[in-house]
């Protein structure tokens, strides 16, 4: 196993953290890890390849139920080594939470579960993990004596499906007939109105976290997210729409539209997110207690229908689709208004949806080409990363 094999991001882009992200030690000289639970996700295992890369440790905790992540975590393994700390346990576990974050000097929680279709046919499982889990990482923080600053991962579903908003139909498209949201998006404002078990797990915690920087004085923000997408993403029809229609282009499946595909969406590229992880990260001390709406903005938005098109000139042909009607909690439209974050930042998105959506068409290219089936033996790493976070 080589350890930090490669500086690059796998993109070929923005390969120094280190200038904003300092390297934490413990008295003993050691490194601190940066925890990033659902490390071994699309989100979790992009940030964490970036962070290795600038020579940090980071202790992934993930159970690996998200089909196809396991190819995540080999890449990690083979390209980092001994700086990925693996530990498979669950969030709804508080022990092992507890363990996990004890010696971490950032916290970054993706863990969840992340379908709105699956939250409607097991509501209760939802709850478990997304409110539960993040209820037991607060918990296990709160009680830390140096709390470690927590950045987590909500959804624009908590603003709901904007039934109040009016659109107008344009032939591949819905544009709202409100000039300033055509022009800026949804802005932290917007009321909240949990739609669906996905919607109100989430929503739940992100309040959590809000309250718990406001009443415990935790350093904690969240990050209310719009559709991210690029590689390392195993999107499917639940979950990933972009990566899963590139899916069903490249290996020649139809992809079903539930609704009229007229659904408009701001769609940020993977490298852009993390970007603004790490200056949340940065400027935590005047960030913390707040949510943010973070995704690519009125400058890269898109529709199904679009994309359909976009990917029949990268395939080189039609997709064959069907229509279905639409799914609950679906939003016509969704667009982040991200100047909050953007004016405390600087942060801003830079890969435009064209490029983006060609980085990921080629990435799965190459990914459907070299995919091996060999089985992944996460249970030697898991006990290492374990017996790693009981000595520190
Ligand atoms: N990708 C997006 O477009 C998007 C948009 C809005 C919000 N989010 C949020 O961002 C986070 C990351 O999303 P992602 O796209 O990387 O999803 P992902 O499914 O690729 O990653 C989530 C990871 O969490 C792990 N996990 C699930 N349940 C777990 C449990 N009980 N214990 C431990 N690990 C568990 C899964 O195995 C998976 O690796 C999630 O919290 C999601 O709700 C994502």
């Amino acid at each position: 196993m080589t350890r930090g094999k490669s500086a690059a991001n796998g993109n070929g882009h923005r390969k120094n953290v280190n200038a904003i992200t300092p390297i934490t030690t413990h008295k003993n000289g050691k490194s601190k890890p940066i925890l990033i639970t659902g490390g071994a996700g699309f989100v979790g295992s992009n940030l964490a390849h970036r962070l290795l890369s600038a020579g940090h440790r980071v202790r992934l905790l993930d159970n690996l139920s998200r089909i196809g992540v396991e190819r995540n975590l080999r890449w990690l393994m083979e390209t980092h080594g001994d700086l990925v700390d693996i530990d498979v346990p669950d969030v709804r576990n508080f022990s092992v939470v507890k363990q996990a974050v004890k010696d971490a000097s950032q916290v970054f929680h993706f863990a969840a579960q992340v379908a709105v279709t699956s939250s409607l046919v097991d509501p209760r499982e939802d709850f478990e993990i997304n409110a539960g889990g993040t209820l037991n990482l607060l918990e296990a923080i709160r009680t830390m004596e140096n709390p470690p600053p927590l950045i987590f991962t909500s959804t624009n579903k908590v603003y709901g499906n904007l039934a109040d908003v009016d659109f107008t139909q344009r032939p591949t498209r819905y544009e709202p007939a409100d000039a300033s949201i055509r022009e800026r998006g949804i802005a932290e404002d917007r009321p909240l109105d949990f739609h669906s078990p996905y919607g109100c797990s989430k929503g739940a915690a992100d309040q959590y976290v809000v309250d718990y920087a406001r009443t415990f004085g935790i350093p904690a923000l969240v990050f209310r997210m719009s559709c991210i997408y690029g590689p390392h993403q195993h999107g499917n029809e639940d979950q990933g729409w972009v990566a899963h229609f590139v899916i069903q282009s490249i290996t020649g499946q139809p992809v079903t539209i539930y609704g009229d595909g007229r659904q408009v969406r701001d769609i940020l590229f993977i490298d852009d997110l993390v970007d603004a992880f790490l200056l949340g990260q940065q400027h935590m001390k005047k960030l913390s207690g707040n949510a943010f709406n973070i995704g690519g903005g009125p400058n890269n938005t898109i529709s199904l229908l679009e994309l359909l098109d976009l990917l029949a000139e990268l395939n080189g042909g039609d997709l064959s689709i069907c229509f279905q009607d639409w799914r609950a909690a679906d939003q016509r439209y969704y667009v982040t208004d991200t100047s909050k974050f953007s004016g405390l930042t600087g942060w801003k998105p830079r890969v435009g949806v064209a490029e983006g959506v060609r980085r990921l068409y080629e990435w799965l290219l190459n990914e459907s080409a070299h995919c091996s089936g060999e089985p992944l033996n996460v249970t030697q790493f898991a006990s290492a990363g374990r017996a790693e976070a009981a000595k520190a």
